[in-house]
């Protein structure tokens, strides 16, 4: 019950407090944010390229450790939120694009996908006999929506 709940502030993590209008913490200077926040991506993409290469058969398949690695992922995004702060808009080294702050409701958009996705691989993967089979699909889903939200918002 406990996990639902924090699987529930995954996809929040983006939708509802990345552009959250009230900018009522300073504790971060808006370059250590960016820094903070391309460092989150990291360890999400750290994760999830275990997942990739656990689904491609690169590396050996382990329901268990995929899980726990799609786990990671939730548990890193969900401190995305407070890193986009407004005052990070002028930060030469984002590679966020301006439209990404004009069109807010896109972006949470994709990131409310994401945060689908991957509640549906932390769900699928904790059942019992989770194999490669179903991990391909799921798997790829994840991924389409992490470049999914690349293409439009991030400078290549
Ligand atoms: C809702 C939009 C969104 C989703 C979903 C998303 N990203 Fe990103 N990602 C961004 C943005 C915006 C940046 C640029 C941040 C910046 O430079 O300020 C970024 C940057 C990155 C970076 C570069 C970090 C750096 O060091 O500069 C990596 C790697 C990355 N994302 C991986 C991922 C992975 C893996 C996923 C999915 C598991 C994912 N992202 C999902 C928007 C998204």
């Amino acid at each position: 019950m406990l996990k639902k709940i924090a699987l529930l502030a995954i996809g929040g993590a983006f939708a509802t407090t990345a552009f959250a209008a009230a900018d009522h913490s300073d504790l971060f200077k808006a370059d250590d944010l960016v820094k903070y926040r391309q460092s989150i991506y990291q360890v999400m993409s750290a994760q999830a390229n275990v997942l990739g290469a656990m689904a491609k058969g690169e590396i050996e398949f382990n329901a268990e450790e995929l899980h726990e690695r799609s786990m990671n992922i939730g548990n890193a995004a969900k401190l995305l939120g407070e890193t986009y702060k407004p005052k990070t808009k002028d930060v030469k080294e984002s590679n966020m694009l301006a439209v990404a702050w004009e069109d807010s409701d896109g972006m949470a958009e994709k990131g409310k996908a994401f945060g689908e996705n991957l509640q549906a691989l932390i769900a699928a993967s904790g059942e019992p006999g989770f194999d490669e089979k179903q991990a391909r699909p799921a798997v790829a889903k994840l991924l389409k929506s992490c470049k999914a939200c690349h293409d439009d918002y991030r400078a290549k």
